[in-house]
């Protein structure tokens, strides 16, 4: 593999968080923002900055991310409003959705990523207060054995579990996808998961114009066959949302694009040479009678 160019902002997979955390900085100011994050522009700093300007031009605005940020905000509040007492954020990054949502109080939230950016999350929010029953986990999800442990701990006390997984399944490999989707839904809690997954196509396109700067971060993982792959892992689909036709109906998509999202979207299982994108919620299928 390539090293990085000496000058590369992207020095892991974490920095990837405040790369995100910058389009929540810009949404944030507009004055018809979707969602407001105060702590966004400091979590990203100047590192987050110089990756978002790597972006390939069609994205460099930040629609998809701010696209997936509201779908994940609307099916949190979903998820919420049909009984959900836990949501359990797997790389959760430089998130801080149990500060800014209009949560229950009672409502546990436990936040998952990599030891490094949860210590300098807890550090930058120590004086800000959640509004909800926030915890924090320092964990290697790819590891199996990890994921075990951490899944029997929200098991015990929580019964109808929320799992959001915003940005992190393109970082891992198949079989670590595989493994998650494997575990989550052997944990009997776990109502509902929302990830986010990109076509074959667009990770080619992602791979390529970010170049050697991906070099720390590889993005690895966009399943040809898109929403059927979890299909044949035993999750139902309950909700696919492509980004370009979300954003074009948030009023986010740059000009040159506007045109693509009138176009017929490709069949999110059968994704061939389609550039496409979507929030996915998943269910766990109902016991059979
Ligand atoms: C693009 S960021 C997304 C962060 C956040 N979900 C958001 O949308 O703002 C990807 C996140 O995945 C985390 N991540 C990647 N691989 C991971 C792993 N094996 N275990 C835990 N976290 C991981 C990174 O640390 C990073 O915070």
């Amino acid at each position: 593999m390539d090293s990085p160019p000496a000058s590369s902002p992207v020095g892991n997979v974490s920095d990837t968080a405040r790369w995100v955390a910058v389009y929540r900085a810009w949404e944030s100011k507009r004055p018809d923002a979707l969602f407001r994050d105060p702590h966004a522009e400091t979590l990203a700093g100047d590192r987050g900055r110089a990756i978002a300007e790597l972006m390939p031009l069609q994205a460099r605005s930040g629609w998809p991310l701010v696209a997936r940020t509201k779908l994940t905000d609307d099916a949190v509040m979903s998820a919420v409003a049909k009984g959900c007492d836990c949501v359990v954020n797997l790389a959760a990054g430089l998130d801080t959705r149990p500060y800014r949502l209009d949560l229950p109080g009672t409502l546990r939230w436990v936040e998952v990523d990599l030891p490094g950016i949860i210590g300098e999350k807890e550090r930058a929010l120590a004086a800000a207060r959640p509004r909800c029953r926030l915890e924090r986990i320092k964990a290697d999800l790819a590891d199996s054995q990890v994921r075990a442990a951490l899944l029997a701990d929200i098991g015990r006390g929580s019964e109808r579990t929320l799992v959001v997984s915003e940005g992190l399944l393109i970082y891992l490999d198949e079989s670590e996808v595989r493994g998650l989707a494997h575990d989550l839904l052997g944990a009997p809690g776990i109502v509902w998961w929302v990830l986010d997954i990109a076509s074959p196509e667009l990770l080619e396109m992602m791979q390529k114009s970010m170049g050697s700067h991906l070099n720390n971060a590889p993005m690895k993982f966009g399943p040809e066959n898109g929403v059927a792959y979890f299909e044949a892992l035993g999750w139902s689909v309950a909700g696919v949302e492509p980004l370009l036709r979300a954003a074009a109906r948030f009023n986010r998509l740059p000009w040159f694009l506007r045109l693509f999202a009138l176009f017929p979207l490709p069949d999110p299982r059968h994704l061939r040479r389609a550039r496409w994108s979507a929030v996915v919620t998943l269910e766990r299928r109902p016991a059979p009678h």
